[in-house]
C-alpha cells in the first residue's frame, strides 16, 4: 500500500504545530501488516532500531545496521497511508560527522520513503540535527535514557534523576535550537520530563516519562504483550498476544500428533468437485 494523493499524510511540521495540543499518539512497527493496523490509529509510527530486539533477538540495540532499518523501513512504509513515517538511525551510522549522519540519513529517506529520521544524543548531537535539519531531513531527537549509550550507562538506568536533571534539560533545549521538530524523552522522572515539556518549544514525545508530554510512544510488541518474561514499569500491557499464540500453537500442535488436523475441510477432493479452486469469472468477461 503506498500514500494515495487523496489520503493527507501528517508531516513533521504537523506534528511540531501539536504542541500543547491533542496529545500525539506514537507506536513503533517493523512490518507491513503491523503498520497498516498502527497507521489507522497513531499520528506517527516509528521503525525503531528496537527491531534489532524484538525481531531479531540481538541482546541490544547495537547491532542493528543501516540495511535492517532499510528492510523494515520499506516493509513499513507499504503498510502506512496516514501517518508521519520516522525511521531510526541505527548506531554508528550518524556519530562520526554530520557527512556521515547526511549520507545515511539521505539513504533512509531515499530507500524507505519516511518522511524523518530519529537519532539519538543531545548536546553532542546539534551540530548534526542542524546540519540534516538545513539540508532538507527532518529530524526527531531523542534524549534521557538513549539505548545505543547503554554501555557508557551501565545498564537500561533512569537518567536525570537529582542534579543530573539539568543536562537533560540542556540536551533537549539543544536539539530543539538545533532544529529538531520533536524530541523522544525517555525513562526519566515525572518532574523532570513536565519541566522540559514546559520549557523546550517542540513537542515532546515520551516513553517511561510523564502524562504531561506532547505524545506517547511505546513498541509495539510490548504493549501488546507479545513477551512473558519481560515487562518493563512503564509499559501499560493492552493485550496479552504472548499467551494467545502460546495457546494456538500448542493447540496445533497437539491436533498434528493426534491428527485431529487437517479435517476434511482443509484438505482436496478428487478433482469431482472443483467448484471451490475455480476463480469466478468477472462479469462481462468472455
Ligand atoms: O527504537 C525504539 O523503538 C525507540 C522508541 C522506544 C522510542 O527508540
Amino acid at each position: 500500500m503506498s500514500a494515495s494523493a487523496s489520503v493527507k499524510s501528517v508531516t513533521p511540521p504537523m506534528v511540531e504545530r501539536r504542541k500543547g495540543g491533542t496529545p500525539l499518539v506514537c507506536l513503533t512497527a517493523y512490518t507491513t501488516p503491523v503498520a497498516a493496523i498502527a497507521d489507522r490509529h497513531c499520528d506517527i509510527i516509528l521503525v525503531g532500531d528496537s527491531v534489532g530486539m524484538v525481531l531479531h533477538g540481538l541482546p541490544s540495540t547495537l547491532g542493528v545496521t543501516l540495511e535492517m532499518m532499510i528492510l523494515h523501513g520499506k516493509a513499513v512504509r507499504r503498510g502506512v497511508e496516514k501517518a508521519l513515517l520516522v525511521v531510526d538511525m541505527p548506531f554508528g551510522t550518524y556519530e562520526e560527522s554530520p557527512e556521515q549522519a547526511f549520507r545515511n540519513a539521505a539513504r533512509l529517506v531515499a530507500e524507505t520513503g519516511c518522511a524523518a529520521v530519529k537519532l539519538e544524543g543531545g548536546v553532542t548531537m546539534a551540530e548534526t540535527i542542524r546540519f540534516l535539519t538545513r539540508r532538507g531531513i527532518p529530524v526527531m531527537a531523542h534524549v534521557g535514557l538513549t539505548p545505543q549509550a547503554v554501555n557508557s550507562f551501565g545498564g537500561y538506568k533512569v537518567q536525570g534523576r537529582g542534579e543530573d536533571g539539568e543536562r537533560i534539560v540542556a540536551d533537549a533545549r539543544a536539539v530543539a535550537e538545533a532544529g529538531a521538530f520533536s524530541v523522544v524523552l525517555e525513562k526519566v522522572p515525572d518532574a523532570l520530563a513536565r519541566r522540559i515539556t514546559a520549557e523546550v518549544p517542540i513537542p515532546t514525545i515520551g516513553i517511561g516519562a510523564s502524562a504531561a508530554c506532547d505524545g506517547q510512544v511505546l513498541v509495539i510488541d510490548d504493549m501488546l504483550g507479545m513477551f512473558t518474561a519481560f515487562r518493563p514499569k512503564f509499559v501499560k500491557r493492552y493485550a496479552e498476544l504472548g499467551h494467545s499464540a502460546e495457546a494456538a500453537v500448542a493447540a496445533y500442535a497437539e491436533d498434528v500428533r493426534t491428527r485431529a488436523f487437517p479435517a476434511a475441510d482443509h484438505v482436496f477432493g478428487d478433482g469431482a468437485d472443483m467448484s471451490s479452486l475455480i476463480t469466478p469469472k468477472a462479469e462481462g468477461a468472455e
